[in-house]
């Protein structure tokens, strides 16, 4: 088998671990979820949530990723000393998992790449009909399929390369200019007359917006947007160096995650109520809100474009990451080369694509408990997947994992410091805080509603 591809260095480490995170989640998820869920209150959860529960979360999967120098399934393997255990063949739920969000997550990128094409052909006009814009780009039989397909065609285009030369190389370049062009839009957003409660609905939380829903939302968003659960964080830590910190890589990315996500609220929900529309408008927000208002805004057509580039290339770079989970998989176990496990995994992603697709359309009708395949997809694997998987990777970690090995990782064979009680607190979380905590939310927001 060829030598494993690693991080060239630790800007490639962040850009990429960032990179991941950083997405549709973040510029098109966020967004409609803080609008359906009362604003500033939905927030201060996620905020909770995020640091809490996502950050040890992602440290824990830095430790089973780098131990273990496998990919998901190969981790589990590795690390589970009992050969005829169970929690040796976990790492499987994990590569489904990832596929399944790749299969719905194609779809929106393709829909992106559709409105880039729009708005660069100038179709963003005051008296267009965005709602049936939407419905053509989304609802329609071939339009979204063909777009669907080139965004994978992107996709395994960077991860055909590997790891240093692709997915390294290309999040260098793009992460900056994502970061700036938000910093950008957002700016501009603030300073359009009425923005003042667009900001407002960010940042003065109403307490009486809480609900258990609104928990479980924060809880999945956390989960979907920090890209943990599913197994890329395992994965692209398995290619870390032993000198990496990887506490501190962790840190850095979730607060990359979090700025980037408040970035994107800075730069819709001013707009949003600047111009008297909802902002609970739900997944259509940021294809059918946004559009009609950069359509009224001055120079609001180049805004359009820099928005659909930064939507299309953070959806891009999260994409490549939820690939590579199947891919190494593919590669490790099944001693595919690269090539033959990305053509396959695309394969299998685009025809799962297509049932998602055709269910904005003609497979409407077809709905599990009223969601349609792509809800379903949306819904189950941010908020029952990926809570599941990370509750098991942290039941793993916890109690199989022995202790006096995961401070060995964690302090990198004690070879850089790191404080006794910061060990001490994430073993903590791990092994009780974090299984608990996933595991009421997970109850409760299964708990059919009164
Ligand atoms: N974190 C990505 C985003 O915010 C989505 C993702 C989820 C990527 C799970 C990988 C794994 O868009």
């Amino acid at each position: 088998m060829e030598k494993r591809d690693s991080f060239g260095s630790k800007f490639g480490v962040l850009v990429a671990m960032a990179g991941s995170a950083v997405g549709l989640g973040n510029l098109w998820r966020f967004p409609y979820l803080v609008g359906e869920n009362g604003g500033a209150i939905f927030i201060i959860i996620y905020l909770v949530f995020v640091f809490l529960i996502g950050l040890p979360l992602m440290i824990n999967e830095f430790v089973i990723g780098r131990r273990s120098q496998a990919n998901v399934f190969g981790a589990f393997k590795t690390l589970c000393k009992d050969k005829s255990s169970l929690w040796g063949k976990v790492g499987i739920i994990s590569v489904l998992c990832s596929l399944t969000i790749l299969s719905f997550y194609c779809v929106v990128g393709g829909w992106t790449i559709d409105y880039l094409f729009r708005s660069i052909s100038l179709q963003f006009t005051a008296d267009t009909n965005y709602e049936q814009m939407f419905a053509e780009s989304s609802a329609h039989v071939f339009r979204p399929l063909i777009s669907t397909c080139i965004f994978l065609f992107f996709t395994a285009l960077v991860v055909v390369l590997g790891v240093k030369k692709g997915i390294e190389k290309y999040s260098k370049i793009m992460m900056p200019l994502l970061i700036l062009m938000i910093i950008a839009i957002s700016i501009r957003s603030m300073l359009l007359s009425g923005a003042k409660e667009g900001i407002d609905f960010l940042f003065k939380p109403d307490f009486s917006k809480l609900t258990g829903q609104t928990v479980m939302a924060a809880l999945g968003q956390a989960f979907f947007s920090l890209s943990i659960g599913c197994g890329t964080i395992i994965t692209y830590a398995s290619y870390v160096k032993k000198e990496e910190h990887i506490i501190n890589d962790s840190f850095y990315t979730v607060v990359a995650d979090f700025s980037f996500a408040l970035l994107a609220g800075l730069a819709i929900m001013p707009a949003v109520f600047a111009f008297n529309t909802s902002p609970s408008e739900g997944p259509g927000l940021v294809y059918i809100t946004l559009p009609h208002i950069f359509a009224q805004i001055p120079a609001g057509g180049m805004l359009a474009i820099i928005f659909f580039f930064i939507l299309l290339f953070a959806a891009l770079t999260s994409s490549i990451s939820l690939l590579e989970v199947v891919v190494a998989f593919l590669i490790e176990e099944f001693h595919l080369k690269r090539t033959s496990a990305v053509i396959l995994s695309v394969a299998v992603s685009a025809g799962l694509g297509v049932l998602c697709s055709l269910s904005m359309g003609l497979l409407k009708e077809w709905t599990i408990a009223g969601f349609t395949i792509f809800d379903c997809l949306d819904k189950l694997s941010a908020n029952i997947l990926l809570p599941l998987g990370g509750l098991l990777f942290v039941l793993f970690a916890g109690w199989k994992i022995p202790k006096a090995d995961y401070y060995d990782e964690l302090s990198n064979s004690g070879t850089v410091h790191v404080k006794p009680w910061l060990m001490k607190s994430i073993r903590f979380i791990i092994k009780y805080v974090a299984p608990v905590v996933i595991l009421v939310i997970l109850i409760v927001g299964l708990l059919p509603k009164q």
